[in-house]
């Protein structure tokens, strides 16, 4: 368990951390969207975005918005005012959270037996920013899918930023859920992990030190900072981005021991206890797993995206608990030594991406991260 003085500062820091949820009282229940998603709705279309928006996405900002076309295709969009310029310059992050988000609508269709049709970027890939033209667009039809157990567990599916302990998932578990992870992957990705040995301790260093590098560089951070949500009615309000809560959340904010300024304030002493707190995170982190792609275009990152997203289902069918790890692979010009040394490490000359990095192991369960529920999702 945390200790309530973890829960106080160490939340408050951690650039990427957007711990669980509990329900709330007063405004909207932020867990809401995981219960029973898309229960009693008869258009497969509805069902499938229910299931969608609780897809693993950058910092929780969840920019997703679709239109409906006649009675069953879909024009899926990015919501332009929900990018991450800081930490995500050319929206890379972003377009895999769109490609996790596709994987489990794809898997909600094939769940009642039809197909999704997705065509990507029918109107050119966007570069080197996204735009308003349209992710994809989506015909449902009546052509026959078989099911994927994957869709079990996509409302048990969590980001962990717990502890995991010492005990090591073994090669061949990881394996199969690599395996699981790329099948059906349109474009060719490689997903690989390691358990053990040299090339885990540079991981575990690097992870470490990019995501110190973040936290010194101020435009990153006050991004991350900027999408903090402290203590329930903040939460409730705004249903994503990077929640924090807890009776000493509510008691410290109350005291103004935390409010912006002290998270923005890289100096402040509890500041510095609070991203500490993440440094054996990644320095003893049992395992880590990594999607690499030949080349970087849009539909690329797409597809790892719904790498992605089946390798977190899958690897939950097995217990294991996973955490993206992304600050070494994001490509703004302070973190480009940390990036270059983690294309090196893993691999990817050239035109080849590290698409994500993950730490992976068993921790204990986490709950439900804050969505903003179907409709704030549907553009008329
Ligand atoms: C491309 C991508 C990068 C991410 N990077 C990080 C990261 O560096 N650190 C982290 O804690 N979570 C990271 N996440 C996880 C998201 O923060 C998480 O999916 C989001 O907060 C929603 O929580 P959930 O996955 O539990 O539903 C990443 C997710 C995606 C898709």
């Amino acid at each position: 368990m945390r200790s309530n003085r973890r829960e106080v500062m160490a939340l408050l820091m951690a650039g990427a951390a957007a711990p669980a949820l509990s329900s709330c009282t007063g405004g909207p229940d932020p867990a809401a969207a995981w219960r029973a998603p898309g229960a009693g709705e008869s258009d497969l279309r509805r069902f499938a975005l229910a299931h969608a928006i609780l897809a693993p996405n950058p910092h929780n900002r969840q920019p997703w918005l679709v239109e409906m076309v006649g009675d069953d295709e879909v024009r899926f969009f990015v919501d332009v005012e929900r990018l991450l310029p800081a930490t995500d310059p050319f929206d890379r992050q972003i377009t895999i959270g769109c490609g996790a988000f596709l994987e489990l609508f794809d898997l909600a269709v094939r769940q009642r037996g039809k197909t999704a049709e997705i065509a990507l970027f029918p109107d050119g890939e966007p570069q080197p920013r996204l735009d308003q033209r349209p992710i994809a667009h989506i015909r449902i039809t009546d052509a026959a899918a078989e099911r994927d157990p994957l869709f079990d567990q996509i409302v048990r599916r969590r980001t962990n930023r717990e502890p995991f302990g010492e005990r090591v998932p073994d090669a061949a578990l990881l394996a199969r859920i690599a395996a699981l992870g790329a099948i059906g992957a349109a474009q060719s990705l490689t997903i690989e992990s390691v358990q053990g040995g040299a090339l885990r301790d540079e991981l575990r260093r690097l992870a470490w030190d990019a995501f110190e590098r973040e936290f010194r560089t101020p435009a990153a951070h006050m991004e991350t900072v900027n999408l903090i949500r402290v203590g329930r009615k903040e939460i409730a309000e705004h249903r994503d981005g990077i929640a924090i809560e807890g009776g000493m959340v509510e008691f410290a904010k109350m005291l103004g021991m935390v409010n912006r300024s002290t998270l923005a304030d890289i100096d402040n002493s509890q500041t510095r206890d609070g991203l500490m707190e993440w440094r054996p995170l990644a320095l003893e982190a049992p395992a880590y797993v990594w999607i690499t792609t030949p080349d970087n275009t849009r539909a690329t990152q797409i597809a790892a995206g719904r790498a992605y997203a089946r390798l977190n289902l899958a690897a939950t069918a097995e217990g294991l608990a996973m955490h993206p790890w992304s600050q070494a692979l994001q490509e703004y010009p302070e973190m480009a030594a940390l990036h270059a040394q983690a294309e090196r490490l893993l691999d990817a000359p050239g035109e080849a991406r590290v698409q994500m990095l993950a730490r992976v192991g068993y921790g204990p369960e986490v709950k439900a991260a804050p969505r903003r529920g179907l409709d704030a999702h549907i553009r008329a």
